[in-house]
C-alpha cells in the first residue's frame, strides 16, 4: 500500500468557499446527504451544481489501467460510481475490462451514462454485495468519508475482502490548520476527515492493503 498520485490529470474544481460557507445550514446539509437531485444537479450550494460527463476521467482511466496493468477480462469495481463516468471511461481505456459500479444514490444510478447502464448496482460501501476476492481492482473516490470512523473502517475491510488484488481510494485530508479550516467551510457530506497521520492510523486499524490519494481543498 502506498500514497499514489494517480488522479493528477483531473482538472482543478472551481470553488467559492465563502459562498458555500455562507449558504450552509443544517437543513441544506441534510438535503445534500440524501445524494439526490439537489446534491448532483441542484445549486452549487448543495453539491456539484451539475454533475455532467465532460471526459475528464478519460486520461485518469488510462493512468489507472496502465499503473495497475489491467487487462481485458479482468474485473474492476468502482465504489461510489455516481453516474458511472469512470466505469464508462475504464471500459474505454481497456476494451474487454469488466467494470462494475456501486453507489447508494438511486438518483445518480438512474441518470447514469448509457455505456454504464446494466453494470451499476445500488448499495453501501460498508456492505458490498459481492463475493470475496471477486475483483482485480476496487476503486473508491471520495466515497468512504461519507461514513463515520467506524463505517470507514468497515468499508476499508470490505474493499480488501472483495479485491483479490489492490484497491485505490481518495479521501479528504489537509496538511495544516489553515487547510483544515477551508475544508470545514467547504464540506457538506463527509463525516470523517483527518490529517494524513490520522488516516494512516485508520488504514492500519483496518489492515487496509490498498493505495490512496488525498482530496485537499485549496482556498
Ligand atoms: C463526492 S461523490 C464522488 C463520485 C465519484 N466517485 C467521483 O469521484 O466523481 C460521492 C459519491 O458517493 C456516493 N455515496 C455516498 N455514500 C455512499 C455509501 N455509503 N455507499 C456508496 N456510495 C455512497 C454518493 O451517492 C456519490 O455518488
Amino acid at each position: 500500500m502506498a500514497f499514489l498520485d494517480l488522479l493528477a490529470k483531473l482538472p482543478k474544481s472551481r470553488r467559492n468557499i465563502t459562498a458555500r460557507a455562507t449558504a450552509k445550514t443544517p437543513e441544506l446539509v441534510a438535503r445534500s446527504m440524501q445524494f439526490g437531485f439537489d446534491y448532483f444537479d441542484g445549486s452549487r450550494d448543495h453539491g456539484y451544481g451539475g454533475y455532467r460527463y465532460d471526459g475528464r476521467w478519460v486520461p485518469v482511466a488510462a493512468d489507472i489501467v496502465a499503473h495497475y496493468g489491467l487487462k481485458p477480462g479482468q474485473r474492476v469495481l468502482d465504489v461510489g460510481c455516481a453516474k458511472g463516468f469512470l466505469v464508462k471511461d475504464l471500459m474505454g481505456a481497456c476494451p474487454g475490462l469488466e467494470v462494475v459500479g456501486l453507489d447508494i444514490s438511486h438518483y445518480a444510478l438512474t441518470q447514469a451514462e448509457a455505456e454504464a447502464r446494466g453494470r451499476l448496482v445500488r448499495g453501501s460501501c460498508d456492505a458490498l454485495p459481492f463475493a470475496d476476492a471477486s475483483f482485480d481492482l476496487v476503486i473508491g473516490l471520495d466515497v468512504i468519508h461519507n461514513l463515520d470512523r467506524a463505517g470507514v473502517i468497515r468499508s476499508l475491510k470490505e474493499f480488501d475482502r472483495v479485491s483479490r488484488g489492490p484497491s485505490f481510494i481518495r479521501v479528504d485530508s489537509y496538511h495544516s490548520e489553515e487547510e483544515r479550516a477551508v475544508f470545514v467551510d467547504w464540506v457538506l457530506t463527509a463525516r470523517f476527515h483527518d490529517y494524513p497521520a490520522g488516516w494512516e492510523a485508520v488504514f492500519a486499524e483496518a489492515g487496509f492493503r490498498g493505495d490512496w490519494t488525498w482530496t485537499i481543498i485549496a482556498a
